[in-house]
């Protein structure tokens, strides 16, 4: 049996924050004792972590990552290696990813590919929620049968006609599945079909800087799809997840769909907090950095953001992991902002980001950690596996140093991207060591975790249903 203690920290969780020492033995949290009494003096470790002056908190959980995701005719450039061990290094140590079933083919098929991409390959655990991009009488009827293999969770699109999208009677049909089922349907809900008029228009006018990805894809389209999907959810007496939530009025819907009493979440991501469409409008074709969808919104969005967070109309941070390199890739859309591969890299920087904003005021230290660890964890059946620090969990735990600061830089990053979307911001506070079910990942800044130990996590149903 191996034994760890962690000394001296400030245990920080979704709930409570003390000073505890914590005993992790055999991958899992063992018990948590308050520092300096005689029962956590009396623990013994093969290995003793001192944390004095330091948090200890929970691993992060990313409820939402892309890796070596197919998308506008190229692929996202981190693999399952290079992008797990990234969260690794940003303090994650749970990834959900979204495995990709092709038009014309099976559930399955697309998941099994997806276990072929990440198994023996991750540096910390993994998930998989299901994309399904033809939703028809066979594929509505596997969605309960990979519900038992742990994969409770399927992303359907409004938005990409053509590619992912489904219209408003797949929608509904795959609701009353999930609601007969346990399933959790995650919504990217924009209108694609005007949103295609739009960007044809757009270009037909010359407006092809990338720019015009955030004027054509409107707040009121994502408003819109986002009522729809509330109201198609409560015809199937389903749950609903809207995924990266960018809008004060998709945020507004939101809201008063809970305030009816209606299993409607939302989740939002670090980009729409801390960028805005004055990134997109970068010179010299620098905002392609910045395209995705929903897009990034001007600075006025961010305040009905952190509120949302604050008020729980938003509940998770997630962050939409989808890194392509500005060379080669985003440059795909040189001329055309419309073939400018959508997605932002991020999966290394969200739990920093969310610190600052504990930091800047926007949300409490116990807050950053429910929004980024438990909630997530609930949402998507990992709790209290994961997202707690709690005997009986496993032992995936950071020890974070609050006080020193880091300038986030493609130069420095651990993502295989060519680009920083956050280059040049200063921030507070850092990942210092991190450990995935008992076993060290990061030590002191230095990586030491390996390609193969992040293993496979089937999850059960969301845990705010029942
Ligand atoms: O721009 C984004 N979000 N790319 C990834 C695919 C998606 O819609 O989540
Ligand atoms: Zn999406
Ligand atoms: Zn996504």
């Amino acid at each position: 049996m191996t034994r760890t203690v962690i000394r001296g920290g400030l245990v920080v969780t979704a709930s409570d924050e003390i000073h505890a020492d914590v005993l992790i033995e055999d991958g899992r949290i063992a018990a948590l004792a308050a520092s300096g009494t005689s029962a956590a003096e009396a623990w013994t470790g093969d290995r003793v972590i001192d944390a004095t002056g330091k948090y200890v908190i929970p691993g992060g959980v990313d409820a939402h990552t892309h890796m070596e995701l197919p998308f506008g005719g190229t692929f996202a450039s981190d693999t399952f290696e290079t992008g797990t061990r990234a969260a690794a290094w940003g303090g994650t140590t749970t990834i959900v990813d979204f495995a990709v079933q092709s038009v014309g083919a099976s559930l399955r098929e697309g998941l099994d590919t997806w276990h072929a991409k990440a198994e023996g390959n991750c540096a910390i655990d993994y998930a998989f929620h299901m994309i399904i991009s033809d939703v028809n009488e066979s594929t509505l009827k596997e969605m309960p049968k990979l519900i038992e293999h742990g994969i409770s969770s399927f992303k359907l699109f409004m938005a990409y006609p053509g590619v992912f999208y489904s219209d408003d009677g797949q929608i509904l049909r795959a609701m009353q599945v999930a609601a007969d089922t346990g399933g959790l349907i995650m919504m990217h809900a924009e209108n694609g079909i005007a949103i295609d008029v739009l960007v044809e228009q757009a270009l037909a006018r010359g407006e092809t800087d990338p720019r015009h990805h955030g004027e054509v894809r409107k707040v009121l389209l994502e408003a819109e799809a986002t009522h729809r999907a509330i109201q198609l959810a409560r015809v199937a007496g389903s749950p609903l997840y809207v995924v990266h939530v960018s809008a004060e009025e998709a945020v507004a819907e939101l809201a008063a769909a809970r305030d009816k009493g209606l299993p409607v979440f939302g989740e939002t991501c670090p980009q729409y907090l801390f960028l805005s469409t004055d990134n997109l409008a970068e010179p010299d074709f620098e905002g392609a950095k910045y395209v995705c969808s929903t897009p990034l919104r001007p600075k006025e969005h961010q305040a009905a953001l952190w509120r949302g967070l604050r008020t729980d109309d938003l509940q998770v941070v997630s962050t939409d992991h989808c890194p392509f390199c500005f060379s080669g890739q985003k440059e795909l859309g040189r001329g055309d902002f419309s073939k400018i591969p959508n997605g932002l890299p991020g999966v290394e920087n969200r739990m920093d980001l969310l610190h600052q904003a504990v930091v800047d005021g926007h949300i409490t230290r116990r807050r950053w950690i429910e929004i980024a660890c438990a909630t997530p964890a609930r949402m998507f059946g990992l709790y209290p596996k994961k997202g707690t620090i709690a005997p009986g969990a496993d032992a995936d735990v950071v020890i974070y140093d609050p006080h020193a600061t880091q300038t986030m830089s493609a130069e420095t990053h651990h993502m295989n991207v060519d680009y920083s979307a956050y280059e040049g911001k200063t921030v507070t506070g850092r990942v210092e060591t991190v450990l995935s079910r008992g076993e060290i990942v990061i030590e002191q800044r230095e990586y030491k975790g390996r390609a193969g130990h992040g293993a496979f996590t089937p999850r059960s149903t969301c845990q705010y249903l029942n």
